[in-house]
């Protein structure tokens, strides 16, 4: 495997469980970056020793070649990826190389689809997107989910809630305990692009026009703060209530394309469970709140005029930190997150499945899974026999639920 952008806020944490990973696998892999020396330095500085440095720049395609030309599976860290990956994505395909990234900027991954899915297809390489937190954990937890109710009941999902509850280490987190400056960047480079209102379509990767209306007749997406059990408050996902639902609605698609069926409809919900005493009900529908009109603001700008969008995105650029603003090396553990899945059938059957996990969501645990599912991807034979643009689950199945165990991440189901 290869780690391009291995120097990133994640890329550094990707390289490391790799380095760990490997000396008990024995699997081979390399640290690419636009400047070796710098790779070597902050690797170093991460504590992992003895990796190879690659040169490859997003700017030079001959050099993206040859690194993808070298390797089974590369792991993408270069982002924003509405302006850097597609190069890598078009390296990959030409020569042979899986291809896995953590991007959540869904008008990027429709834009994949639509140029590159018949293409990796038939070089039989496999080009799985946002395949961090978002949308790895919900993506799997659901395909289970579907499956088990198939095996169970015979039946496919009707509806689906999916909440995570997080407990975050001791005192005030910081900002740049919560996102980095590669996720805010991200986030604008979505706002400024050519079709940000794709962004927040439930349906906006599925390529068949008459599903794509059902998904989002059935499971439109909704910001709106709502009132969980026991004095809950469920908040919008974050940073963005807009990348789960879309991956998760492909997943379903891919799955009844390849047994030959039309994918049956179902409500997707997700949100982020606020717990707490009663008294801070207030407060804790004050944050939901907050998060809910922040998104819905990006949602209300993602239609504006382009004009009016680009000047907002450009300016939002320069105010927002950038590359390597993010949570420090010593503010990444002593978290832990749980994702609960409660599904139900047409017919009234239930399941849930949970998802427990340690380590902060977006750039550790995030870092462990990404790379988790690389040794996966090198491996013939461990994934299912897929390929073209596929979604975190489609690409890993339910086999590889196991595995991720090694990543701290575990998936249980329960009646
Ligand atoms: N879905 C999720 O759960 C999730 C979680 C975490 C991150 N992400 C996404 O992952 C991406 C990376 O985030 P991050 O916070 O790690 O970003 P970051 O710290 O800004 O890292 C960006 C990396 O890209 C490299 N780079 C920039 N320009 C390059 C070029 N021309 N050629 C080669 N490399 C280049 C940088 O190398 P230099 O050091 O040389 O500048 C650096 O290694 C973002 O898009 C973010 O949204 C998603």
């Amino acid at each position: 495997m290869v780690v391009f952008g291995a120097t990133g806020v994640t890329g550094r944490r990707v390289a490391a469980y790799l380095a760990e990973r490997a000396a008990e696998t024995g699997a081979r892999w390399a640290a690419a970056g636009r400047d070796t020396a710098k790779v070597q330095r902050v690797l170093g500085e991460a504590g992992v020793s003895g990796a190879e440095a690659l040169a490859a720049d997003v700017n030079d395609p001959a050099s993206l070649l040859e690194m993808a030309a070298r390797t089974r599976v590369v792991l993408n860290l270069v982002g924003p990826y509405t302006l850097y990956g597609w190069p890598v994505i078009e390296a990959c395909v030409a020569q042979g190389a899986h291809y896995a990234d953590l991007t959540g900027e869904i008008p990027f991954v429709r834009r994949v689809i639509g140029a590159f899915d018949a293409r990796a297809a038939q070089a039989q390489v496999k080009l799985v997107q946002v395949c961090g937190f978002e949308c790895l954990p919900p993506d799997l937890a659901v395909l289970l989910a579907a499956e088990t109710a198939r095996e169970r009941w015979g039946e496919g999902l009707a509806s689906v809630d999916l909440e995570v509850s997080m407990r975050t280490p001791p005192g005030l987190p910081r900002f740049s305990d919560t996102i980095s400056g590669g996720t805010l960047q991200s986030l604008v480079a979505v706002m400024g692009g050519e079709d940000p209102s794709v962004a927040t379509d439930p349906a906006a990767l599925i390529t068949d026009p008459v599903a794509a209306a059902e998904v989002r007749r059935v499971s439109p997406i909704s910001v709106a703060p709502r009132r969980g059990p026991q004095n809950a408050v469920i908040a919008p996902m974050a940073p963005a209530a807009f990348i789960n639902p879309p991956v998760i609605q492909r997943t379903m698609a891919l799955t009844a394309a390849e047994a030959g069926t039309r994918p049956e409809p179902f409500r997707y919900r997700e949100g982020m469970l606020l717990a707490g005493a009663s008294a801070t009900l207030p407060l804790r529908y004050g944050a939901a709140a907050a998060l809910a009109g922040m998104q819905a603001g990006f949602a209300a700008l993602a239609r504006a005029q382009p004009s009016l969008r680009r000047r907002f995105a450009e300016a939002l650029g320069t105010i927002l930190p950038g590359s390597g603003f993010g949570p420090a090396a010593d503010r990444l553990e002593h978290w832990s997150w749980r994702m609960s899945v409660q599904a139900r059938t047409a017919a009234g059957h239930e399941l849930t499945v949970e998802v427990a996990a340690e380590g902060h969501p977006g750039y550790l645990a995030t870092a462990r899974m990404l790379g988790e599912a690389g040794l996966l991807l090198a491996e013939p034979g461990l994934t299912p026999n897929r390929s073209g643009c596929l979604t975190p689950a489609a690409a890993l199945g339910t086999g590889s639920l196991e595995r991720f165990r090694k990543a701290q991440m575990r998936f249980s189901v329960s009646a």
